[in-house]
Order: structure tokens, then C-alpha cells, then sequence
């Protein structure tokens, strides 16, 4: 017979792999900011927190939220939460476990209320896979939803402002998707998505800081024209420029001390074998824990990229997506985290996030925390990705554990 809180982990785990199963296209997970499969996501979810009282609701940019109340009034309410989109041909839990995880946290109280609120949060937008910026939803939470963003558009011309309209949002009810002032912090479960616990064999992970990131979209302008009879010397082909731009890229990205560098997306135009391509669209993904590298780094491929197209008789523009600065946990609740990995008796392992997660956008406005759950064989952003059941009970029975002793500081805002 399993216990209740190993009966808890697996279900966490199956919770995770059921949601999997919502997805907008059959042969593959992936679900982007309000696509349809969110729907069938917010009615486990909201049935979910129906079940804990907790009376779930959609604010204007679609995060699923739901609050449970303590027991003493003005007592301060904590954020647990994140991300319940995808990118394609996704895992089963990027970002949805770290809902699930609230949710289960809540259940593990049983009686044993709280003084202060939880509200839960599901994030509708963390990846940016459908209008190439991320974290919307967690932007809301911190007012930082302006009109370049609602007027960006996806690859059909669907602009984020006619999205929400289509998906039954009131953009007018911004102002209530803001923090509740009385919200004194975040925490965010979320696997840690690379190799590190696995190497050390470590269950659980506490984040310092999370990698700043930069979103390039760039355009290498070259001419059409015929395969057959175009002399190579004469020939001004995009993919080529860009093919040698992005091995530079690589390049500077291994020399470069904690550098990572991607071209994850890239459109050849006009695509035929027997014409040289006139055009390549190509996104490039920065990372690095410290800004001044990051930044720099990007202003010296920018520089290589005109250097390219210069030498090969090519145009190329260039347009920087995002630019989100790296950022560090709070120290308070790391060290809490921490106190709460050992008194539950595992290791914790202090690291930083190469990934990003929507507590870099709370961050910005509330002391915030993240547990990384052990992801084996460093696999994320992908079907094979998994956890263990024993990493969902350490995780769970810690975070009932830093619950229990989270003393909710005078509930100060950061200019909310
Ligand atoms: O791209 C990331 O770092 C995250 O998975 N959104
Ligand atoms: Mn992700
Ligand atoms: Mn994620």
C-alpha cells in the first residue's frame, strides 16, 4: 500500500502525463498561447481547484488562477505556479508540473490550514512559441503588457490582442491580472531541464539565478536565381551566407566561458532544389548569466553577420525579440528552500538556470524562489522528457516543509 504522500507523487506524475495528452496537433505534444487544447488544460485544472474550494478564474491575458484561502485574515498570500504552454513536440512536464506541485501542495495540508493564502497561477504563456516573445503571462501579473506586444502577430497575421479577443479575454481587465498587493512572494517548481542533478545524482535543485537571454529574428537578403547555369562566383545565395554565419556563431558560443548560442528556427525562401535561396529567416537564442557578455557576444555576431553578407553581396537585417536580463533569486528564500531540502532529508544542490521561467519576470517585482526537480539525462524540450516519482515526494515533502515554516515577511511590494 503506498503512503499518502507516495500516493501524492504518483499522482502528480499522472496528472502531468494526462495534460500531455492535450495537445493541438495529434502526432506530438504542443500547445501555444491560447490555442485550443488550453481550454481542455484550464477544465482539469479548474476542476481541480473547484475540488479545494478554491474558485478558479481566467484574467485578461488567459492564466488559470485560483486561491486558497488561510486562515488568518491579512496574513499575506504566497504565488505558487507556472507555465502551462509548450514548445512543439514537447515533454510532459515544462511548466505544467510546477502547477500540478501547488496544487499537490495544497492537498498535502489537509487540515493543516495555513495562516496565509496560496493562490495558484497557470501561466497561458511562457515559451513564445506562437508570437516569438515569451513569459505574457506572467508579464500581466507584473503590468508590463504594452501595445507592441499585444500588436505583434503570429505566422497567420493573428495579432496577440485579436488572440485574446478570440479566446473570450477582456484586455479592459488588465488592472486585475496585476499581483494582489498583499502577495509577499513566488515559488516556482520546475524541472531543472539539463544534465546537472543527473550527473550528480542529486534530487533537487536550488536556483541562484537564472541566464539572461536575447531573441534575434534575421533576414540574409540574397538573389534568386537559376542552380543550373549561375556560376558559383557569381551567385549572392542567402543560405550559404547564413550557413557561414551560423558556424561562426557556434563557434564563438564554445570559446565564449558559459556562452550558450541557438539557431533553433530557420526559413529558406524560395525553397526549391533547383533555385539558389534568395532569402533566409533564422531566430538566434542568447544565453549567459552575466548581461555584459551576453550583450556583448550578440553585438559581435551582429557584427560577423554584416561582415558575411558584405564579402557575398548580401543584405542582412536584423530584429532583437527579447532581451530579458539575467536575475537572481532571493537569498532569504534560497536559503529557506535549502533549510527545507535538508531537514526533509536530501541533498539540494545550489545551481543557476540556463533556462528562463516565468520567476525571472516575478522576480522583477517579488522576492521569488525555484526548485528544480532532476531532469534524467538532461533531456527537456523534448517527448523523452521525464522525473522520478522519488524526486516528486522530495520535492513535495520539502515544499510542505518550507510552507510550514515560510514566516511571511510585512507584505512588501516592490513599487507593484
Ligand atoms: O526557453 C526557455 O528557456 C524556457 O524553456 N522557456
Ligand atoms: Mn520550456
Ligand atoms: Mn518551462
Amino acid at each position: 500500500m503506498k503512503s499518502t504522500a507516495s500516493f501524492r507523487a504518483h499522482k502528480v506524475v499522472e496528472a502531468c502525463q494526462e495534460i500531455a495528452g492535450f495537445s493541438d496537433n495529434p502526432a506530438y505534444l504542443v500547445r501555444t498561447y491560447l490555442s485550443p487544447a488550453t481550454r481542455r488544460v484550464h477544465d482539469f485544472l479548474r476542476s481541480w481547484m473547484d475540488r479545494l474550494g478554491m474558485r478558479p478564474s481566467i484574467d485578461a491575458v488567459g492564466n488559470l488562477r485560483g486561491l486558497y484561502p488561510g486562515k488568518r485574515q491579512n496574513a499575506g498570500r504566497l504565488l505558487i505556479g507556472s507555465h502551462i504552454d509548450t514548445v512543439p513536440n514537447a515533454g510532459a512536464f515544462d511548466g505544467v508540473l510546477g502547477v500540478i506541485m501547488g496544487l499537490a501542495l495544497i492537498e498535502g495540508l489537509e487540515a493543516d490550514r495555513l495562516d496565509y493564502d496560496i493562490e495558484i497561477v497557470a501561466f497561458s504563456e511562457e515559451e513564445g512559441v506562437r508570437f516569438g516573445v515569451p513569459f505574457i503571462g506572467s508579464r500581466a501579473l507584473i503590468g508590463d503588457i504594452d501595445a507592441p506586444l499585444l500588436q505583434l502577430t503570429d505566422p497567420r497575421g493573428v495579432s496577440v490582442a485579436q488572440a485574446m479577443e478570440s479566446f473570450g479575454l477582456n484586455l479592459s481587465e488588465l488592472h486585475a491580472a496585476l499581483l494582489n498587493p498583499a502577495t509577499f512572494a513566488f515559488l516556482e517548481f520546475h524541472i531543472e531541464q539539463g544534465p546537472v542533478l543527473d550527473q550528480l545524482n542529486a534530487p533537487l535543485g536550488i536556483v541562484e539565478a537564472i541566464a539572461g537571454q536575447s531573441r534575434y529574428e534575421l533576414t540574409f537578403h540574397g538573389k534568386a536565381n537559376h542552380a543550373g547555369t549561375t556560376p558559383m562566383s557569381l551567385r549572392h545565395d542567402a543560405l550559404t551566407g547564413a550557413a557561414e554565419w551560423i558556424g561562426a556563431v557556434e563557434q564563438q558560443a564554445r570559446i565564449t566561458n558559459g556562452l550558450v548560442a541557438t539557431v533553433g528556427r530557420l526559413e529558406v525562401t524560395p525553397g526549391a532544389t533547383n533555385v539558389i535561396p534568395s532569402e533566409v529567416r533564422l531566430s538566434l537564442d542568447l544565453r549567459h548569466t552575466d548581461d555584459a557578455t551576453r550583450h556583448a557576444a550578440a553585438d559581435d555576431m551582429e557584427a560577423n553577420g554584416r561582415q558575411i553578407a558584405s564579402t557575398r553581396g548580401l543584405q542582412l537585417s536584423l530584429q532583437k525579440k527579447l532581451d530579458q536580463p539575467a536575475i537572481p533569486l532571493d537569498r532569504g528564500l534560497r536559503d529557506s528552500l535549502a533549510a527545507a531540502v535538508a531537514a526533509t532529508g536530501r541533498d539540494g544542490h545550489r545551481m543557476n538556470s540556463g533556462a528562463g521561467h516565468d520567476a525571472m519576470v516575478l522576480a522583477r517585482k517579488l522576492p521569488s524562489a525555484m526548485l528544480f526537480l532532476r531532469s534524467p539525462a538532461g533531456i527537456s524540450h523534448h517527448p523523452d522528457e521525464t522525473v522520478l516519482v522519488e524526486d516528486v515526494q522530495a520535492a513535495l515533502d520539502a515544499g510542505l516543509y518550507f510552507l510550514k515554516h515560510l514566516n511571511p515577511p510585512p507584505t512588501v511590494q516592490k513599487n507593484l
